[in-house]
């Protein structure tokens, strides 16, 4: 009895979370390093770890279990985060921040546009934008350099745009992913500061962000207005919601027709383009992984465009972009609120404490993943899918709240990289320190340029 005592006590004194400053709390930490500050937390204060960044409280959720019970089991007891919330002057009431009975009926209404066999349909749209990009790298000629991480940007926004909406209206891939950016810079700024201001006032710093959603929403409504004008009634997600019905007859207003694109656009294109970026970062460093992959490429494609039936046959490629995934996860942390004051794991939650689950952490957790800074495609084994816990690789998330475009998204990246990758070889450009860039998703701040190379 003496001896279970004794060893609870150490355990019972220790503190439970980073103490952080008396006024801002953690918020120099959470500012400087913030995927840093995650992992230490989660190693010096184990699976349900109290953080306070400014006067907002949260508490980093580590073990799938946990992670279970917030996102399923009491899923009824949170809501969406609050900086997710913070951005409905970006992305309005799209199906990534709306809540409750309006978020199930878009979501249904949605649906039918990611059933696998629409998937399948769009199989040819992936390849023909990845042999554009291809066409490009061709024409820029052996030993060029380009921004891996742009380049994945616009074919995966071309391959979005065509897919989801068909459009003909001519789009500059460019300022669009430009104008995405600079609203992701100003989410970064208002995750960080002190006392975030209203999107709607006019500071000189709202500036940019104001014009950037104005550049946005000319694209939107552009495609909106094209599809009204051809009177085209196509199998595809535009219209869809465009002639969607609730229950007393009415449709979507144009205000909520432009809050679903934005989104897709936004959700659809940065997480898959960042899936892929990262996913040659890590061939170029890891070329006897490269060469696995060729000899996949070689015996199972030798030398033909993909198609979606072979993307069974293509388990390398899928291993990478899972692996590449679970090193560097597109959304490396998500959350959710406490509505009202609960219990998770038996530990006491206050309503509005934000839960934070990140992938970047759960991830690498030696005790789901051996060797876990490893890059190791071959681990992904069925055999080694069916022992993970539930919960315990989440690129994805998980719960009723999980990604909707995830079987589009693997279909789209393992398209792309056995595409590209039977016309060119990258390699990564000697002394380019990458600088990790979490924003609402992880990106490089510098960039990855890398030399494009003829495959062999
Ligand atoms: C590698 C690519 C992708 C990753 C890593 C990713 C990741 C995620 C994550 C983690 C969530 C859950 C966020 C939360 O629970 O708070 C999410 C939600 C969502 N994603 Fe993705 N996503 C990807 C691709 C896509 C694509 C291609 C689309 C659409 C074409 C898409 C559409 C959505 C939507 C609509 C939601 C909100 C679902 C809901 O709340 O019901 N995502 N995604």
């Amino acid at each position: 009895m003496t001896a279970v005592v004794s060893g609870l006590a150490p355990h019972a004194r220790r503190r439970s979370g980073p103490r952080g400053n008396l006024v801002t709390g953690s918020l120099k930490q959470y500012r400087t390093d913030l995927l840093g500050f995650l992992e230490r937390c989660a190693k010096d204060y184990g699976d349900f770890v109290p953080v306070r960044v400014a006067f907002r409280r949260g508490c980093l959720i580590g073990s799938s279990d946990l992670i279970g019970d917030v996102l399923v089991r009491q899923h009824r007891d949170f809501r969406k985060v609050f900086p997710l919330r913070m951005n409905r002057c970006f992305l309005g009431e799209g199906m990534l921040t709306s809540e409750g009975e309006q978020w199930r009926r878009d979501r249904r209404l949605a649906q039918p546009a990611f059933h696998a066999e629409r998937i399948a349909g769009y199989g040819q749209v992936i390849t023909d934008e990845a042999m554009r990009t291809a066409a490009e790298w061709r024409a820029a000629g052996p030993g060029a350099v380009r921004d891996v991480q742009q380049e994945m940007m616009h074919l995966a926004l071309r391959a979005i745009v065509r897919c989801m909406f068909d459009t003909a209206a001519p789009l500059d891939s460019a300022r669009i992913s430009h104008s995405l950016d600079v609203v992701q810079r100003r989410m970064e700024d208002r995750y960080r500061a002190l006392v975030p201001l209203p999107d709607s006032a006019w500071t000189p710093r709202n500036v940019p962000l104001r014009l950037a959603l104005r550049e946005l929403d000319q694209t939107v409504y552009g495609i909106i207005d094209e599809r009204r004008d051809s009177g085209v009634d196509g199998p595809d997600l535009l219209s869809m919601l465009m002639q969607a019905r609730y229950e007393d007859d009415t449709g979507l207003t144009d205000g909520q027709l432009r809050d679903q694109i934005t989104t897709i656009l936004f959700a659809g294109h940065e997480t898959t383009a960042l899936a892929l970026a990262w996913s040659w970062h890590l061939l170029a460093q890891n070329p006897h992984v490269d060469s696995w992959l060729q000899s996949e490429l070689d015996m199972a494609l030798g030398g033909r465009t993909p198609t979606v039936a072979d993307v069974p046959r293509l388990g390398a490629v899928t291993q990478i972009v899972k692996e590449a995934m679970r090193l560097y996860p597109p959304v490396y942390a998500f959350g959710r609120d406490a509505i009202r004051d609960t219990e998770i794991g038996g530990r006491a939650v206050n309503a509005g404490t934000s839960m934070i689950i990140s992938p970047w952490v759960i991830h690498r957790d030696p005790r789901i993943f051996a060797d876990p800074l490893a890059f190791q495609p071959a681990r992904w084994t069925p055999q080694f899918e069916r022992s993970l816990p539930k919960f315990g690789y989440v690129p994805f998330g998980g719960g009723a709240r999980m990604c909707m475009g995830k079987g589009f998204a693997m279909i789209e990246a393992v398209l792309i990289l056995a595409t590209l990758r039977q016309t060119h070889r990258l390699e990564a450009i000697p002394g380019h320190a990458v600088e990790l860039w979490p924003t609402f998703t992880l990106r490089s701040r510098n960039g990855l340029p890398m030399r494009l190379l003829r495959a062999d």
